[in-house]
């Protein structure tokens, strides 16, 4: 069993080579090709990021605006689509929404003449939120929204699309920053999940529909919209240090903490557990930062475990007036430039992922015919 936990889940396995991103590397941290998180969270936007991702470089000035253009131009949805995601029930995970909407956009305009896999790329970033928006709007208030907007940030786009209006500016920067730190992290399960499929040579779309199925569960992407849900619970900080002692003296799992790679600290949550401070202050909030604070402070006493970038995302996201379900959606926009990244250099130095495994099962024994059988 020890030994089982101890290599299990290919803990600790160097699967694979990569000049994307380091993580948890001693004195490092997190890069994104050689760019620490730190810098990028304060200093760039996620356009840079998405960028740096995808053509291996930042931008120059005269570049930004390129890209921006480009991806203001691919934010409409073709009718079939918007069909389509009529058609998906209004009590759908919206996690499936975009792995449905992706799947079905890969009908529409496929990988291949046309469409490169940069094109792709770009247009599932830019097209995502649109996607998002365009579902929410009409299953929850009936309406067929405009899925062109006047902001060129992919964050205000979103928020725009969302509230109907001009996002503030802090709300804007704050998901921007968001999207800045989710936008990557080497051979986590969703990317390593895409890399899997990629190394078949199916096409472009196939890859990113498999890698959001793999970020939907609680103990990847699902986990922000778990920990919101879990500070919700608690009505103070109190009540909430009471819920967690009693949760964790069952064994439960605390979402929101704890990582594979990193073991004192995850660098991102540092950066987005200030901001979330700064809004729930803007709002005026008495709860559930507090509470959120207090879980923080009980983990690291009784479980020597720190947030992960989960955690104060969920306050963050809550304070842009963001509903929970869509929580994980956004992480999928912003991946969709670290999977990207990945595809490419897959694709570009492939060879069929298929590890092997140690067989457990019964000694090779003859077939019964059914009649013999107890
Ligand atoms: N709450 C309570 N205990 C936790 C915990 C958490 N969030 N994360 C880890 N632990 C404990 C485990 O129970 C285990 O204790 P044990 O050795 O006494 O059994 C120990 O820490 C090691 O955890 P394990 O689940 O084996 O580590 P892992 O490397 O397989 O898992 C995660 C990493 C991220 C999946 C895990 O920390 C987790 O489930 N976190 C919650 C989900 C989450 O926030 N996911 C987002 C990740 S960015």
């Amino acid at each position: 069993m020890a030994e089982a936990k101890k290599t299990g889940g290919l803990a600790g396995i160097v699967a694979g080579k990569t000049a994307v991103c380091t993580v948890g590397k001693e004195g490092v941290g997190l890069t994104y090709r050689g760019y620490s998180i730190e810098e990028l969270a304060e200093k760039s936007t996620f356009e840079e990021v998405a960028y740096l991702m995808l053509r291996g470089a930042l931008p120059s000035k005269g570049e930004l605006a390129d890209y921006k253009a480009r991806l203001k131009s691919m934010q409409d949805l073709p009718g079939e689509l918007r069909q389509t995601l009529e058609l998906i029930p209004g009590g759908t995970h919206q996690m499936d929404v975009l792995r449905t909407g992706c799947s079905m956009l890969g009908t529409l305009e496929p990988e291949g003449e046309g469409h490169s896999q940069l094109d792709v790329a770009d247009r599932l970033i830019a097209s995502f939120g649109s996607m998002l928006a365009y579902w929410y709007h009409f299953h929850a208030h009936g309406k067929r929204i405009e899925t062109s907007s006047d902001e060129d940030t992919i964050a205000g786009h979103f928020l725009q699309l969302l509230h109907g209006k001009k996002p503030d500016d802090k709300q804007r920067r704050v998901l921007d920053v968001s999207l800045i730190l989710y936008a990557e992290h080497e051979f986590n399960a969703s990317t390593f999940t895409g890399r899997v499929i990629i190394s078949t040579l199916p096409d472009f779309y196939s890859a990113i529909t498999g890698a959001i199925g793999a970020l939907r569960g609680p103990l990847h992407g699902g986990a922000n919209e778990a920990a919101m849900e879990l500070i919700e619970k608690f009505s103070s900080p109190d009540e909430a240090e009471k819920g967690i002692l009693v949760m964790l003296d069952k064994k439960a799992k605390i979402m929101g903490f704890g990582h594979r790679v990193y073991r004192d600290r995850d660098p991102r949550s540092d950066v987005i557990q200030k901001w979330a401070k700064e809004l729930a202050e803007q709002h005026g909030d008495k709860r559930l930062y507090p509470v959120a604070e207090r879980i923080d402070q009980v983990m690291r006493r009784e479980k020597n475990l720190f947030t992960n970038l989960d955690f104060y995302s969920a306050i963050a996201y809550h304070f842009c007036g963001i509903p929970t379900p869509m929580f994980t959606p956004l992480f999928v926009i912003s991946r969709t430039s670290g999977w990207a990244a990945h595809i490419f250099e897959q694709r570009a130095d492939n060879r069929l992922i298929r590890p092997t495994a140690d067989y457990i099962g019964p000694e090779e024994r003859p077939y019964l015919p059914i009649e013999k059988r107890g």
